[in-house]
């Protein structure tokens, strides 16, 4: 394996993660670029920036992209972004195993405490490793030994582990961005010993919150009770067999002043003037997520269908605005998921609608960012109400778009900024339909001052622990430095480098058998990923 020549004396960051910020798609036969969406991109994306690192991960295509088409894409907007984006390009077969199987169709429900929703296929197990170990092959090429090597999340709890075993002597760092399960639910995964081995060859685990850490505590004991754990503030040092781990519960957030500042720019106010005409005195409820079970979506239009059942008065004084961005589309749970939703909604337009009213407004795309600060500002509410989220950045950007220190959080008690916001936000159990639209009544009606009491509140913490602060906490507890000790470094051009992608041939063979699952599948009429 060629180890990348011209070692640079400064440390530089290298993150690690399933998407590059950068989606690639084919529009009628042209290759387009535009932002990625998911709240790691929109965390990691100011942090990165202007640092010179490099950010390795997979640019959402099936299909290969000629290099030159992927140079030609990359190379301006990396160009913007102030850092390196090296993309890995996946497979058909590997998006369907590593992608759409093991990550999405088995870890993303299990973390989520949502197991009768796993699929348990032990290819799915095969290509995940065989993937994880791509991305360490890249991640070993473009960094040297004194890099900081940040790996995202749980589609790649396996880099670490991939890198020892190719050879490479790395420092790694990683920060799961979803919950943790409890050692009831992790138990079910066939593949826990390893999974969690693998986990523990990182040299620092962040996790959310410590609840989190705390499961993935009590997980370990379930296959090593001879560890030794000690705990000071966010950080917990554990001496597992031969090697000593920390782990850090901090929570993740945005660029609070980015945010703020972008709600003030003249296209924002043009966006928020141009809503309300549309909107006039009525009272604007709204939910902004990615198309995903977990976020509550169908509970929260059935609260707000028995809100105008239970309490007519608030007809056609009340509009609830749903946003929702296309999201693993190819997983089956994903589209089952679109259909209920819209049913619901045509249900619930279907009833209540009147000739100068629509109570409910879904909007099926991700919205530019001007027109979703727009609707930050314009909503009297947001409504926040996962069945479980690891943080959950909207209700965050809510907040920190809230200029006039108004407006109110509806916030679930799953949602990991739960353990932050609970002071101040208007805490519910998503699964109780009716204590969710007795709530939205009582924040209808909340007065100002009271409102502006909590805003403020939310907003303080926003704005202290924000994307700055985490990233600040999470490289002091893991090594010892700051951002700033990472100085911008020019880097060589993405162009002569890719070519090395060519050399790396660590990885280990894909299974041979994926052909047969997707045969198999193929035959009962269902894609691969397909739960149940
Ligand atoms: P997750 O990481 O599960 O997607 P988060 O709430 O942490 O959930 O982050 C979601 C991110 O995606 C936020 O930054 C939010 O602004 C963005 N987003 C969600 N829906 C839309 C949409 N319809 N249009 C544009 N951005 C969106
Ligand atoms: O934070 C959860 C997460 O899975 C991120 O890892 C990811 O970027 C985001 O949600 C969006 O999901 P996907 O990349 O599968 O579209």
């Amino acid at each position: 394996m060629t180890e990348h020549k011209g070692k640079k004396k400064d440390s530089k960051l290298v993150v690690i993660s399933n998407r590059l910020p950068a989606a690639l798609s084919q529009e009628e036969g042209e290759w387009q670029v535009r932002r990625g969406s998911g709240g790691l991109v929109t965390a990691l994306n100011p942090v990165l920036k202007d640092r010179g690192g490099y950010w390795i991960g997979w640019p959402g295509t099936r299909e290969e992209i000629p290099r030159k088409t992927l140079q030609d894409l990359l190379a301006p907007i990396s160009q913007e972004a102030g850092y390196r984006m090296v993309p890995l390009q996946l497979s058909e077969e590997e998006v369907a195993g590593y992608y759409e199987g093991f990550s999405n169709a088995l870890l993303w429900p299990l973390f989520h405490d949502l197991q009768t929703t796993c699929v348990f296929r032990p290819e799915f197990w095969k290509w995940y490793r065989h993937v994880n170990g791509r991305f360490a092959s890249l991640a070993g090429i473009y960094s040297d030994e004194e890099d900081y090597l940040w790996v995202q999340d749980y589609q790649l709890l396996g880099v670490a582990r991939a890198l020892k075993e190719q050879g490479y002597s790395r420092r790694t760092y990683f920060f799961l961005h979803i919950p943790f399960p409890s050692p009831d639910i992790f138990t079910c995964l066939p593949w826990r010993i390893p999974l969690l081995e693998s986990l523990m060859e990182y040299d620092f685990l962040g996790f959310q919150t410590i609840r989190d850490r705390r499961n993935f505590i009590a997980c370990l004991r379930t296959v090593e009770n001879r560890i030794k754990v000690t705990t000071q503030g966010p950080i917990s040092r554990i001496q597992y067999r031969d090697r000593q781990v920390s782990l850090g519960a901090l929570p993740i957030s945005i660029d609070a002043q980015e945010f703020e500042e972008s709600s003030r720019s003249p296209k924002v106010e043009e966006q928020v003037s141009r809503l309300r005409e549309i909107h006039g005195d009525r009272k604007i409820i709204l939910g902004v997520d990615r198309l995903d079970y977990t976020k509550g979506i169908p509970h929260r239009i059935e609260a707000f269908r028995d809100m105008l059942e239970r309490y007519p008065e608030l007809r056609e004084k009340v509009t609830f605005i749903q946003v929702v961005v296309p999201s693993r589309d190819n997983v089956e749970a994903y589209r089952t998921l679109l259909e209920e939703i819209e049913r619901m909604v045509a249900s619930v337009n279907g009833a209540y609608t009147t000739e100068s009213w629509v109570p409910l407004l879904f909007l099926y795309r991700s919205l530019p960012r001007e027109e979703l600060l727009g609707y930050y500002r314009l909503a009297d509410m947001a409504l926040v109400t996962p069945l479980k989220d690891g943080m959950n950045l909207v209700c965050k950007e809510y907040c920190a778009c809230r200029i006039e220190e108004d407006g109110v959080l509806v916030l679930s008690e799953f949602a990991g900024a739960a353990a932050q916001f609970h002071r101040y936000a208007l805490m519910v159990n998503p699964y109780d339909v009716e204590g969710l639209a007795d709530t939205l009544v009582w924040g209808l009606s909340m007065k100002k001052r009271e409102q502006r009491k909590r805003m403020r509140g939310l907003r303080r913490i926003v704005k202290k622990r924000d994307i700055y602060w985490w990233v600040d906490q999470y490289l002091r507890a893991s090594s010892g430095k700051e951002l700033h000790n990472f100085p911008y470094t020019d880097l060589p051009p993405l162009g002569d480098m890719m070519l090395e992608q060519d050399a790396s041939s660590g990885a280990e063979a894909p299974p041979e058998k994926l052909w047969d699952v997707l045969e198999e599948y193929a035959e009962d009429g269902k894609p691969l990923g397909t739960p149940g």
